[in-house]
């Protein structure tokens, strides 16, 4: 069934209190457009819990860096639509920017310590943009349930604290990660890479799955868990490692040992594509020390 869509927020907010008011739970999955299996396994969580699942497909300026980003960011909103169709998506709400921002934004959700570290360290005011689009979104949709990939681990661990901090009466969903055959995470900036940087391209997810054997092994040092993961990379004037942490993926800080799950993040250009990826990883339970008899 082909999706309604809405471009404004007023007959988007009367559908869906239709949509209550028939005693449909709502979820809302929140895009960029450029839909990719990734996008598609969010909406496909929210078809399995809500009667009424909204798609929102919004590039948004406001968490852009850099404006040529922006202006090379993919729009393929009639193949998005198709994508939405055939996952069985109810409502798709894809506004403009003046729909969004009608005046220059006065109020910005401002984003503490766990922007410091990982993406929000390089991308200044990234977090603040997609904070405060999510809150907005969650304004205007007021679904019950909200989808985030874990593939955007920092981001999805901004929106937890968010709506905790703002009492939005929301669940906040995390789905996995989906990969291509290679380990590649699907990404919407994966369709700029030439045929060459996308076999690069798998060295980001070679360098985490190196750092996860460590961790299992043993390994407690950060430090020596990245410099072993970084001697993945290939030595390629393509490739420039951004960063490569391993974090509490709680509060997004870097841990001195590791002594419990982690985060292993990591953003690699490749060419003048930025990729970001990252595993959750546990250190195996220390082995058993023998009790002394009589003890
Ligand atoms: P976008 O990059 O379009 O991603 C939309 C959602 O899809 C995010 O929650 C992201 O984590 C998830 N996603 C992307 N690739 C995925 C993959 N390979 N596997 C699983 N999930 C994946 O993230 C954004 O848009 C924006 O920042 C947004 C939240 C919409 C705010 O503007």
């Amino acid at each position: 069934m082909t999706p309604q869509v809405l471009t404004s927020v007023a007959p988007l907010r009367d559908r869906i209190d239709e949509a209550r008011r028939a005693g449909l739970e709502v979820g809302l999955v929140p895009t960029m457009g450029a839909l990719h299996a990734g996008h598609v396994r969010l909406i496909e969580e929210a078809r399995s819990a809500c009667g009424c699942v909204v798609v929102s497909i919004f590039v948004n300026p406001l968490q852009f860096d850099r404006t040529d980003d922006l202006d090379r960011y993919p729009r393929t909103l009639q193949a998005d639509l198709g994508m939405c169709a055939d996952a069985g998506v109810d409502v798709v709400f894809a506004p403009t920017v003046e729909e969004m921002y009608p005046t220059a934004a006065e109020c910005t959700v401002e984003v503490g310590r766990i922007a410091d570290h990982l993406c929000g360290r390089h991308r200044p005011g990234h977090f603040r943009g997609i904070a405060t689009i999510v809150l907005k979104l969650l304004q205007i949709v007021r679904p019950d349930r909200v989808y985030f990939g874990e593939k955007d681990a920092q981001q999805l661990a901004v929106i937890r604290h968010l709506v905790l901090d703002f009492n939005v009466p929301v669940h906040v969903e995390g789905v996995p990660t989906v990969r291509d055959i290679d380990g590649v995470a699907l990404s919407s900036r994966n369709e700029r890479l030439s045929p060459e940087e996308r076999v690069l391209a798998r060295s980001l997810h070679s360098a985490l799955s190196e750092a996860g054997r460590h961790i299992s092994a043993g390994e407690r040092d950060p430090g020596r868990v990245t410099a072993a993961a970084g001697l993945q990379l290939p030595q390629d004037g393509r490739l420039r490692l951004e960063y490569l942490e391993v974090v509490d993926p709680e509060h997004i800080q870097p841990v001195t040992q590791i002594e419990g799950p982690v985060l292993v993040a990591g953003a690699l250009w490749v060419g003048s594509t930025r990729l970001i990826d990252n595993l959750m990883c546990s250190p195996s339970a220390p082995p058993a020390v023998a009790t002394p008899p009589g003890n």
